[in-house]
C-alpha cells in the first residue's frame, strides 16, 4: 500500500515570536511515497530535487529518522519504502526538514490506522527537528503538520493554539540562494536580552496575536517587528535591508527572516499588494546579481 503526502513550507518566528509563532504557505512544500513493508527496515529509496545534497541512509535523514522513531513506537515489524520529492530548498529557513519529517509522520499515521493521536504526532515532529538541528522547536513542523497560523504558547507541556487568519492576508517569499545552518543560526541569538529590549518584544508578540485575532491589519504591521534574532542574523542574508526596505516601501505591512533565513517574508494585505512588493524584492536582487526564487501565498 502506497500513499502520497504533501507537506507545505512554513514561516516560523513571523519576526517577534521566536519559537512560538509559525504558519504555513500553499507553495513550495515536500512530498514523499510510502510504502509499508513487513520487514522492519526504513529504506529510502530516492531523493529529487535535492541538488544531491542530502542523505540516503535513514539515520541522516529527517524523513527516515522520523519514519524510524515512528515505526520504533508503533509497529517495530513493520518498515517503510520512502521516496522523496523536495520542493523546499535546503537550509533555506523555510523549514525544509520539518516539513519531510511533517509528511513521513502524517503518512505513516495514516497508514497504519492512526496509532497515534494528534499530541504525539506534534511530539514526534519535535524530537525529528532536535536531530535535525540540535533544538526542538516547534514553529516549523507543527504548522506544516496542521496547517494555519500557530500559536506556541508553551512547550512544557506543550500548549498549542491555531489564530484565525484575517481573510485577504497574504505572503510574498524571497528565497536568495545562500544557505544558512539553523543550528549556527541560533547559536548568534544572545543569551540574555535587556528589559527594555524584552518589554518592546513581548508588547510586539501580543499585539501580532491580537492582530490576527481582531483582523486589525494596522495592528499586525506595527507588531512585527523584531529586536531579538533579526538584528543579529540580518548580516547573513543579502541585501537585508534593502529587500525588506523596498517591500515596505511596495506596500508590505511588514517583512522579516523567515525562520533562520535566508528567506525574507513580507504580509500584505490582499494579493495585488502581495505581487507588487514581489517584484520590488525581486529586482533589488535582479540589481545585485543574487539568485533567488520567490513565491506568493495566502495564509487562508
Ligand atoms: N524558531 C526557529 C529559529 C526556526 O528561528 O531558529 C528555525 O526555522
Amino acid at each position: 500500500q502506497t500513499i502520497r503526502v504533501f507537506a507545505p513550507a512554513t514561516v516560523a518566528n513571523v519576526s517577534c515570536g521566536f519559537d512560538v509563532f509559525g504558519f504555513a504557505v500553499h507553495e513550495p512544500g515536500d512530498e514523499v511515497f510510502l510504502t509499508l513493508r513487513n520487514t522492519p527496515r526504513v529504506k529510502i529509496l530516492s531523493i529529487h530535487g535535492d541538488k544531491g545534497l542530502l542523505s540516503v541512509d535513514p539515520e541522516k535523514n529527517t524523513a527516515g529518522v522520523a519514519a524510524q522513531a515512528f515505526l520504533n513506537a508503533y509497529a517495530p515489524d513493520a518498515g517503510v519504502d520512502i521516496e522523496l520529492f523536495k520542493g523546499l530548498p535546503i537550509g533555506s529557513g523555510l523549514g525544509s526538514s520539518a516539513a519531510s519529517a511533517a509528511a513521513v509522520l502524517f503518512g505513516l499515521n495514516r497508514l497504519l490506522g492512526h496509532p497515534a493521536d494528534g499530541k504525539a504526532l506534534l511530539e514526534f515532529g519535535l524530537q525529528s527537528e532536535k536531530s535535525a538541528c540540535g533544538s526542538a522547536h516547534g514553529d516549523n513542523v507543527i504548522p506544516s503538520l496542521l496547517g494555519g497560523f500557530i500559536l506556541i504558547r508553551s512547550y512544557h507541556p506543550l500548549d498549542i493554539r491555531h489564530l484565525p487568519i484575517p481573510e485577504d492576508l497574504y505572503c510574498t517569499l524571497v528565497f536568495p540562494q545562500v544557505e544558512i545552518e539553523t543550528r549556527k543560526a541560533r547559536e548568534l541569538i544572545p543569551k540574555s536580552i535587556p528589559l527594555e529590549t524584552a518589554v518592546r518584544q513581548w508588547g510586539n508578540t501580543a499585539g501580532l496575536a491580537a492582530g490576527f485575532c481582531l483582523s486589525d491589519y494596522d495592528l499586525i504591521a506595527r507588531s512585527m517587528e523584531d529586536l531579538i534574532a533579526e538584528p543579529v542574523r540580518a548580516t547573513l542574508i543579502p541585501q537585508y535591508h534593502l529587500v525588506t526596505k523596498s517591500a515596505q516601501d511596495a506596500g508590505a505591512l511588514g517583512c522579516g527572516i523567515s525562520g533562520s533565513g535566508p528567506t525574507v517574508f513580507a504580509l500584505s494585505k490582499g494579493k495585488e499588494t502581495a505581487q507588487k512588493v514581489r517584484e520590488a524584492m525581486r529586482s533589488v536582487y535582479e540589481k545585485s546579481h543574487v539568485s533567488y526564487q520567490t513565491w506568493v501565498s495566502p495564509l487562508n
